[in-house]
């Protein structure tokens, strides 16, 4: 149980809210569990139609918490990360996100399985898993190139550069910049206009846009879970990781 996450049910919505703002929504190997039991549910659950993702005004998420990454290593395609990128790329109501401030590494590339994405102006958006030693996670290696373009998907994957709110709706990231103060209340109306609709015409349409891809999505996620392992437990990942909880520039010249 962690408090980091608070889920709520309501009219059809089920919400889940990353609650770690001191740490910028970091999400620990805790948070990963409670998502990913929260996305299980939302996926059984007959009175939850739509799934809505976010943060708070000005947090969205900082990504893995780069202590755990040290501490309590993701083990390849298992355990609680691995979990929560099944559970949202597989489940087949509609997921709704609000994207406030940061989302940085799994904070962008679970966008790629979300239906709509509203973003705050101030919203800012990378996947610096390169400039942490580390490699693409969560299919983004395939879906990210299908969203904005190859060299666009090259250019956020090597130089890990955050983007901005109006480039990433212009790169096809989001569907809609809107004031920040309004990013979580225009989402969770989003989520409620979905969760008006039929229900049965809407998972269906959900799945028929995703099923060709899906068993590639899958397998890419697996693919990259491995390097992902892999890379985790090398030299140049300790020195990036290390670096920051050092509060100091990492030193990759030596590799
Ligand atoms: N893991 C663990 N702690 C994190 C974190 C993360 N991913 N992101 C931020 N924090 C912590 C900071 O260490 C800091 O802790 P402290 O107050 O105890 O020193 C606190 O959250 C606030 O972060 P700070 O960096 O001061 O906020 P900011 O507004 O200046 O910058 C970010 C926000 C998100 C741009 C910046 O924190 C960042 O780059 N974080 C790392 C993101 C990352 O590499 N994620 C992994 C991707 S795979």
């Amino acid at each position: 149980m962690t408090d980091h996450i608070i889920t709520e049910a309501r009219d059809h919505v089920q919400r889940i809210e990353l609650n770690r703002p001191e740490k910028k929504n970091a999400i620990t190997v805790a948070m990963y569990e409670a998502m990913a039991a929260a996305l299980e549910r939302a996926g059984v659950d007959p009175a939850v139609r739509v799934v809505l993702i976010h943060g708070q005004p000005g947090v969205f998420t900082s990504g893995n918490d780069l202590v755990d990454f040290l501490n309590a290593p993701p083990a390849g395609t298992e355990g609680p990360v691995f979990r929560f990128l099944t559970r949202i790329s597989q489940l087949e109501k509609p997921v709704v996100a609000a994207v406030t401030g940061a989302a940085v590494g799994i904070g962008t590339t679970m966008l790629l399985h979300c239906d709509y994405v509203v973003a705050g102006e101030g919203a800012k958006f990378s996947v610096p898993f390169v400039n942490l030693g580390l490699c693409p996670e969560g299919s983004s290696s395939l879906l990210l190139p299908l969203a904005v373009g190859r060299l666009r998907a090259a250019e956020l994957l090597l130089f890990g550069e955050a983007i901005g709110a109006a480039q990433a709706c212009d790169w096809g990231l989001v569907n809609r910049v809107v004031a920040d103060a309004e990013a979580i209340a225009q989402a969770l109306a989003r989520a409620h206009a979905l969760a008006a609709k039929p229900p049965a015409a809407l998972r269906t349409s959900k799945s028929l846009l995703k099923r060709r891809l899906a068993p590639l999505v899958a397998q890419t996620m697996h693919d990259e879970g491995v390097s992902f392992a892999a890379l985790l437990d090398s030299p140049e990942a300790k020195e990036a990781l290390s670096a920051f909880l050092d509060k100091r520039r990492p030193d990759f010249s030596h590799f």
